[in-house]
């Protein structure tokens, strides 16, 4: 067996690796021949967890990463001319390599916001443009829950952007690439983050929770959902073995895995905001309400972790690091991160 060189990775969930019911889920799905492209019986079954889960009206579509994810999600509300309402920290905006500009042709109108989390105000300013025909014309509205500060927005928060968004004759996209992490930190159903909240479209996120590039594009609008198989093919978000990708999705959805993954990894990272609490050199950059902390931390402590763990800073001029959790964090991995700050601090 090859050791990691390293100790437990605080700089991504994506360093962690998979779950072991996730890799039995794809172990049993591997004996024999299967239907591809999603005409398999683990895609029908992934379909009807979808359905348990998140209402008769939803419809999964099982794809490879996130970003894609975004890509179809985005696709399906909008047309040759229309606009992307974000905050200025979405993935969609600063991770993704300007796909959405490029791959769909739309202006991406970003916000600046004090947490990562968009309000009905903020639709104001764009809202504006609507029949201006110098104008994009703003017909999405895209969120991330978790955010990208590691915060979440309530039930009621979600509704009131939904139906802020209605009002204008745009819809609401969720990146839920840890919207598992968000219903377990707001001790709630995903269905109450999502269909009983007005969101039209959301990405379900399987990879950053303890799968291997599985994600799910959920379509809540029934008129939206016959145009997935086909952005789906065209964005190269069909996997061939598609079996493979919906075994996965399927085991989080089944004994709420999805739910003791994140609800662990938060747990995680609660235990050690707890414990940068008595570290006073060392401050919280936002409310830690995942499996994310944001910290403000002196250069010269920042430089004697990097030594020895892995972890990025997102604003290297204000100090400010993320430190993640994953599934697989230990209590022990956290409490040795913790002797090591207390160390470099002294
Ligand atoms: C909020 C959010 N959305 C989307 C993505 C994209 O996921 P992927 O890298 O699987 O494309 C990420 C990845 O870090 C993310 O953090």
């Amino acid at each position: 067996m090859i050791e990691p060189t390293y100790p437990k990775s605080f700089a991504s969930d994506n360093h962690a690796g998979v779950h072991p019911a996730i890799l039995d889920a794809m172990t049993a799905a591997n004996p024999g021949d299967a239907r591809a492209y999603g005409d398999d019986t683990w895609t029908a079954d992934f379909g009807r967890h979808v359905k348990d889960v998140f209402g008769p009206r939803a419809e999964g579509f099982p794809v490879l990463n996130g970003a894609g994810a975004n890509m179809v999600g985005l696709a399906l509300m909008l047309g040759r001319y229309d606009a992307v309402i974000c905050p200025d920290t979405a993935h969609i905006a600063g991770h993704e390599t300007g796909a959405a500009e490029r791959l769909l042709g739309t202006k991406l109108i970003t916000i600046p916001t004090p947490d990562g989390k968009l309000r009905p105000d903020d639709l104001a300013g764009p809202r504006s443009t609507i029949g201006n025909h110098h104008d994009p014309q703003p017909r999405a509205v895209s969120i991330s829950q978790v955010t990208e500060l590691g915060t979440c927005y309530s039930p009621d928060e979600i509704a009131a952007l939904a139906d802020a968004a209605h009002a204008s004759g745009m819809r609401l996209h969720v990146d839920g690439a840890r919207l598992a992490n968000a219903a377990a930190h707001l001790g709630c159903s995903l269905a109450a983050i999502t269909t009983e909240v007005g969101v039209d479209v959301f990405s379900f996120g399987g990879t950053k929770n303890g799968a291997l590039a599985a994600e799910a594009v959920v379509v809540l609008d029934p008129t939206l959902a016959d145009a997935v198989p086909y952005l789906r093919r065209q964005s190269l978000q069909l996997a061939s073995k598609m079996r493979f990708i919906s075994a996965q999705l399927s085991a989080l959805l089944t004994d709420d895995l999805w739910h003791r993954n994140a609800s662990h990894a938060n747990a995680m990272a609660m235990r050690l905001a707890d414990g940068l609490a008595s570290i006073p050199q060392i401050a919280l950059a936002y409310p830690v309400e995942s499996n994310a902390v944001f910290a403000v931390v002196p250069p010269a402590v920042a430089t004697a972790l990097l030594e020895r763990f892995l972890f990025h800073h997102t604003d290297e001029a204000a100090g400010i690091v993320r430190w993640m959790t994953a599934f697989d964090t230990t209590p022990a991995h956290v409490d040795d991160f913790l002797d090591a700050i207390r160390k470099a601090v002294s």
